[in-house]
């Protein structure tokens, strides 16, 4: 109450400045009397935002008769097994299980909800979904394959792109092809006479023919990968572990008939199996991804490379359908009722060139195969539960209805960056300047909503690692960053956060990777 006393105090000054201190400003100079209430509407403006965070009494009575957060769950045959490990998770940081009818909290939706599910359109603040209006604009296969991403292999439409498939397989005819539909289980290598060009809503993708092998074996990568935000952009990616499929069976002597061979299956190999990676794994308990770059650095091969690849492709998706995910949001109010979890499938070439092959929605937690990648599957689901806030780290009654309580988790102090330029004349003067719009005197109400959400997430990220807004990497890099093509062609909404995340990198280097 004292903290809120002197605050009161303070801000009363300013409302009723005493009438001579007002006819003296009047008299001599009308223009600074405008600036004095543009700031005292703005100051009024940021006290109804955190107004926004006190008890209403209704907030009050409904969580004090709910102590846990409730989940429920969307999806086939939920308890025949596939989603143990989400429940299990969820239970271990609070939750309860509920249904569609209870007041639930978190829908873990398996199956796309949107369409089905009824009301996703105007969610309360406290309810999350895992998953986003759209997301389909990244995990459908035939979207993802043509749509110019740098690191997924050439791919044409059939039957639109027929001709030009053609043009390109007469030019470059040692090549070999895949055809993939969305709903493929299975693929298989074939002849451009093999490839079928009658069938509608398919593609014919280049398949990587020099793959990277240990032991002799070809394999993928899984990087789980989470969306929190289309607007501005954050996505963060799994950095515990990934995971590490090599296939059933030797690459060579190679036969485009045996699919074991170069796809993974069911039955893929696991870490523990392979002679190069098992000691590294059993004997010495490093993870799938240690083990696995202990083979690359043996080989005088270069992780960075690789890691370097990953980071882009999955940034040059998330950039490349934004402005689809937008619009698909458009008819779903807030925003921060959103996060969805994928994982793309990477596979590497014997240069170590990184492929993108798919983004699957809803990635397989099951541990009915291996029971061994359970550590791997809960992690994730942990990690991302903090990361998301879908894991409460204040108990549920307080988050709604306390001030002090949200600001203890983060203040408007948090988030106020560049200093330098705020104290200059410059930034004082007006807001034109994209720097100082961060300012104190400058920051609109969304973006601040924006920035406190950034900043929770990072405190909370646990394992994960954000790959856009892209990391500076280090102090340095962030002090001699200079804007370029790339910032400029971003949304003035990612510009802004983009810069605070650069300026947060320059107070602390903690916030730099
Ligand atoms: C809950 O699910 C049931 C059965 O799936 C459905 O009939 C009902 O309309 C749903 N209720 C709400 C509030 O969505
Ligand atoms: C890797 O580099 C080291 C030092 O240059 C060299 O001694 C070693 O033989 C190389 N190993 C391989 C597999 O090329
Ligand atoms: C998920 O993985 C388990 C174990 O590998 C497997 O039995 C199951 O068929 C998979 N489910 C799907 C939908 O792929």
């Amino acid at each position: 109450m004292m903290e809120n006393k002197q605050y009161n105090k303070f801000y009363k000054k300013i409302k009723r400045p005493s009438a001579l201190f007002q006819i003296v400003i009047v008299a001599l100079v009308l223009g600074s009397f405008v600036t004095f209430l543009n700031i005292y509407e703005l100051r009024k403006l940021q006290m109804d935002h955190l107004n926004l965070h006190i008890a209403n009494p209704e907030a009050v009575s409904e969580s004090f008769s709910k102590k846990s957060p409730v989940y429920w769950i969307f999806g086939k045959q939920i308890d025949s097994g596939y989603l143990d490990h989400v429940m299990r998770v969820l239970e271990r940081v609070g939750y309860v299980r509920g249904t569609n009818n209870s007041n639930w909290d978190l829908l873990w939706a398996h199956d796309y909800p949107f369409g089905s599910v009824k009301g996703l359109d105007s969610l309360k603040s406290h309810q999350m979904v895992n998953k986003f209006p759209g997301s389909g604009w990244i995990t459908n296969k035939l979207s993802l394959a043509t749509s110019n991403i740098k690191q997924a292999p050439k791919a044409f439409k059939i039957p639109s792109e027929k001709d030009a498939f053609f043009k390109y397989a007469k030019k470059y005819p040692l090549k070999k092809w895949v055809q993939k539909s969305n709903n493929h289980r299975g693929i298989r290598i074939r002849s451009v006479d093999e490839l079928d060009f009658s069938t509608g809503n398919t593609f014919v993708q280049e398949y990587i023919d020099n793959p990277y092998l240990i032991d002799g074996k070809r394999f993928d990568i899984g990087i789980y990968t989470t969306l929190v935000s289309v607007d501005p952009l954050r996505v963060y990616i799994f950095d515990g572990d990934w995971l590490m499929r090599y296939c059933a069976k030797d690459y060579y002597p190679f036969d485009a008939a045996d699919v074991k061979k170069y796809v993974v299956g069911d039955d893929y190999t696991p870490t523990w199996k392979m002679p190069s990676l098992k000691k590294a794994y059993t004997d010495l308990m490093f993870t799938h991804r240690e083990s696995f770059f202990h083979f690359v650095r043996s080989k005088n091969d270069s992780v960075i490379k690789l890691t370097n690849q990953i980071h882009e492709a999955i940034r040059n998706v998330y950039i490349s359908k934004v402005s689809s995910l937008i619009r698909s949001m458009s008819s779903y109010g807030g925003t921060s009722n959103f996060f969805e979890m994928v994982r793309f499938d990477f596979v590497v070439d014997k240069d170590l060139n990184v492929y993108l092959m798919e983004v699957n929605m809803s990635p397989n937690l099951s541990t009915a195969h291996f029971s061994q990648n359970r550590l791997l599957y809960e992690q994730v689901l942990y990690s991302m539960f903090s990361l998301t806030g879908v894991a409460k780290t204040v108990a549920n009654n307080w988050i709604k209805t306390s001030r002090h309580a949200y600001e203890m988790q983060i203040s408007e102090r948090d988030i106020h960056v560049n200093i330098e330029h705020c104290d200059s004349p410059q930034c004082t003067k007006n807001c034109a300047i994209i720097e100082c719009q961060l300012c104190k005197w400058c920051l609109n109400q969304e973006i601040s909503s924006d920035l406190q959400r950034a900043y929770k997430e990072h405190m909370n990220r646990n394992r994960w690692r954000r790959v856009f807004p892209p990391p500076f990497g280090n102090q340095k890099n962030a002090l001699s960053w200079k804007k370029d093509t790339y910032f400029d062609k971003l949304s003035e909404k990612n510009k802004l956060l983009f810069l605070w995340f650069r300026g947060k990198c320059v107070q602390d280097n903690r916030w730099c990777a």
